[in-house]
């Protein structure tokens, strides 16, 4: 499948490629260029292989990129780092929302100011609330309100507030956070199951089409794909479910 045959809506598809490794990274964003509409790299390839790393996987497959390093620090230095990071054109860069206010607008603004000074695309910011790995307790052990539902929704409001232009979250937060955010705030959801694939370690997985249906414009598939057999057919049977 080229990328003018493939379904549309498997432009909503980005691709997690964890794997510390260049080669296995280039490997795969070659074989589903046609098939997917971007690729998620994060912290594990970024510490191993760097932005020449991110460079090599990128520059042929011609996918929007997801930068998901997750920036966590104080606003010059968020801002900074959202600076270093622009040279590799992502379409999607990650914060942590509880950096807070000030840290959440340097970090816009910085993308802003950056991209402009390179006459490059704007990154896209999206934030991350509160991880799902976290439950009531572990929010309680580090001083944060719960319940975790209500910590997610104050978060996402908070990054909208900011200037962020949206968030990552779980399938099961996509349809409160559609009712209390504004219109083109953009949800990122990983957590996403096909029917016939493994849960694995995923716990509260929603399928690609009932994600969609919830209100998720991205959906971050790795393993179904990654792992499937024929990683290619894997794809091309979500985007299919996807209409
Ligand atoms: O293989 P799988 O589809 O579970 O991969 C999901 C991707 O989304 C992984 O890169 C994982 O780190 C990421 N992710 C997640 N849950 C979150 C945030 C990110 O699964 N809450």
């Amino acid at each position: 499948m080229t990328p003018e045959t493939r379904s549309p809506r498997a432009d909503r598809i980005f691709v997690a490629l964890d794997t510390p490794g260049v080669a296995a990274a280039r490997q795969l964003a070659g074989r589903l260029a046609g098939s997917v509409g971007g690729l998620k790299l994060g912290l594990e390839f970024f510490v191993a292989c760097g932005p020449d790393g991110i460079r090599a996987v990128t520059e042929d497959a011609g996918l929007p990129l997801f930068l998901d390093l997750k920036f966590h620090d104080i606003p010059n230095t968020v801002a900074g780092a959202v600076r270093s990071a622009v040279p590799l054109r992502p379409a999607f860069l990650t914060v942590h929302a509880s950096g807070g206010r000030a840290m959440l607008r340097a970090a816009a603004d910085a993308a802003a100011e950056e991209a402009e000074r390179l006459g490059v695309p704007r990154p896209k910011l999206l934030a991350v609330t509160v991880l799902t790995s976290l439950g009531a307790d572990d929010l309680a052990a580090v001083g944060q309100a719960g319940p975790v539902e209500d910590q997610v929704a104050r978060l996402a409001e908070l990054t909208a507030e900011a200037g962020i232009d949206g968030a990552v979250c779980s399938p099961a937060e996509v349809a409160p956070l559609r009712r209390r955010l504004p219109p083109g705030f953009t949800l990122m959801v990983p957590g996403i199951r096909p029917a016939w694939a493994a849960a694995g370690d995923q716990k509260r997985v929603m399928t690609p089409a009932e994600a969609v249906a919830a209100g998720a414009d991205h959906l971050v598939i790795g393993r179904p794909i990654t792992a499937a057999a024929d990683p290619v057919e894997a794809a091309r049977r979500i985007g299919a479910e996807l209409g």
